[in-house]
């Protein structure tokens, strides 16, 4: 199947996904953002209230965050990135997602990553680290660190809604070490070419 018919398939089958119990409490399943042809994918949690009224992942304040860290960083959200999340329905309160509900929807991130094939890939905080890698360790630990998903450098960064609320750019504060470990997630890609 031709590229963009594969990414519309994929699509319009998470629209009508039942695999968990987020399926009652959706407005709209939350697939992607950016561009499909990227080097570059982002991970992240899951949709929160402003995701799912949109349908699209990171559009909230932490999304606003996220777009500025990477500006910072030489890289554009939408031109330089595919953006997606561990679960792809918004869990109610926004409530951390389960193992359960990341296993039924990894058959689903797994098809983002066959079809677009990443480079790299940037875990976006705990969950991310968790769903993709299975690694549990405290991510102001892990972050920094490559790790390798299926031959493909990761890089686990904080969630920027943890840095929303240390919002400190001081040396060495999560803000600017976030920044750090995107300016060498470009400088990876760059490397790569
Ligand atoms: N947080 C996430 O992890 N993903 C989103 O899409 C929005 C907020």
């Amino acid at each position: 199947m031709a590229f963009q018919a594969a990414l519309a398939a994929l699509a319009h089958e998470c629209s009508t996904c039942q695999r968990c119990p987020l399926a009652q409490g959706r407005q709209q399943v939350v697939v992607s953002r950016g561009n499909p042809l990227a080097r570059l994918m982002l991970i992240g949690e899951a949709p929160g209230a402003q995701e799912d009224e949109l349908g699209q992942p990171f559009v909230g304040r932490s999304g606003q965050l996220l777009d500025q860290l990477l500006a910072a960083a030489g890289l554009d959200s939408n031109q330089d990135a595919y953006i997606c999340n561990g679960v792809k329905c918004r869990p109610p309160g926004n409530r951390k997602p389960t193992a359960l509900e990341l296993a039924a929807c990894r058959p689903w991130l797994q098809h983002q990553i066959a079809l677009v094939q990443p480079q790299v890939l940037v875990l976006v905080g705990a969950t991310a680290l968790q769903a993709v890698l299975g690694l549990k360790g405290p991510i102001s630990q892990l972050r920094g660190q490559w790790q390798f998903f299926e031959g493909r450098a990761c890089m686990p960064i904080f969630h920027p809604a943890y840095l929303l609320r240390n919002g400190s750019s001081q040396p060495g504060r999560p803000r600017d070490l976030t920044r750090a470990d995107l300016v060498a997630v470009r400088e990876h890609l760059l490397a790569l070419r």
